[in-house]
């Protein structure tokens, strides 16, 4: 199936989309936020291992940066603190120009189509992003980290979006950059859009190089 098949699907009422990654390239900001921690913390980080928290929670994340290394759940909620508070501080240049390309064309097509449009995003930071980004009106359900407690690639989260759209999940889809991303969405019996190179999100049922090719 192509992607504009997808898109004039007459079974397909719902669209959700992922944030981090999708929406706008926030990676960025997490991996510079994660860095000054590290550093902090004399705990080795780089890009390749940032690669691997594309997706995860800020717990998992966290766990993933630490490797063996044993502290108490105290320091580690104060480290995923402390890491947040550098990502928002950074977060404060965030603006509608850090949409990334396709994203609003996409929306509107999908719009003019009369689909329903949510988020489904393991941020804590999702609404705070939204606003940034100028998006709030666009989505008729936001479904973000703190909702459920189960991470991707639980299929939850998604879950969660549809049932805010009042839709079943086999008539939405989930657009997604993470590898966890899309095999939760598998996992839930969602449609999906893969973001990325096939190593990560060949999985999904249509994949996209980029954000720019929804449009
Ligand atoms: C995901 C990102 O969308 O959200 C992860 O891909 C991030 O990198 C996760 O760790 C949690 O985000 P936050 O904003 O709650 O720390
Ligand atoms: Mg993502």
């Amino acid at each position: 199936m192509t992607l504009d098949q997808m898109v004039h699907d007459q079974s397909v009422k719902g669209w959700i989309f992922d944030l981090d990654g999708v929406i706008t390239n926030t990676a960025r900001y997490h991996y510079l936020a994660w860095k000054q921690l590290a550093d902090e913390e004399n705990l080795p980080f780089n890009e390749e291992i940032n690669e691997k928290l594309r997706g995860i929670s800020r717990m998992a994340s966290l766990e993933i940066i630490i490797g063996g290394r044993e502290y108490s759940g105290e320091r580690k909620a104060e480290m995923t603190e402390r890491k947040n508070r550098y990502y928002r501080a950074l977060l404060d240049q965030l603006g509608a120009d850090d949409i990334l390309p396709g994203i609003l064309p996409f929306f509107e097509r999908l719009k003019r189509l009369g689909r329903s449009l949510a988020v489904g995003s393991a941020s804590r930071n999702t609404e705070f992003i939204l606003e940034r980004l100028g998006l709030v009106s666009w989505f008729d359900g936001v479904a973000s980290g703190s909702l459920v407690s189960r991470a991707k690639p639980a299929p939850d989260i998604f879950i969660h979006a549809a049932g805010q759209l009042g839709l079943p999940v086999k008539q939405c889809v989930v657009v997604e950059d993470a590898e966890s991303g899309v095999t939760g969405a598998l996992v839930g019996g969602f449609r999906t859009v893969g973001i990325g190179p096939s190593g990560r999100v060949g999985h999904a049922h249509i994949r996209l190089d980029s954000t720019e090719q929804l449009f």
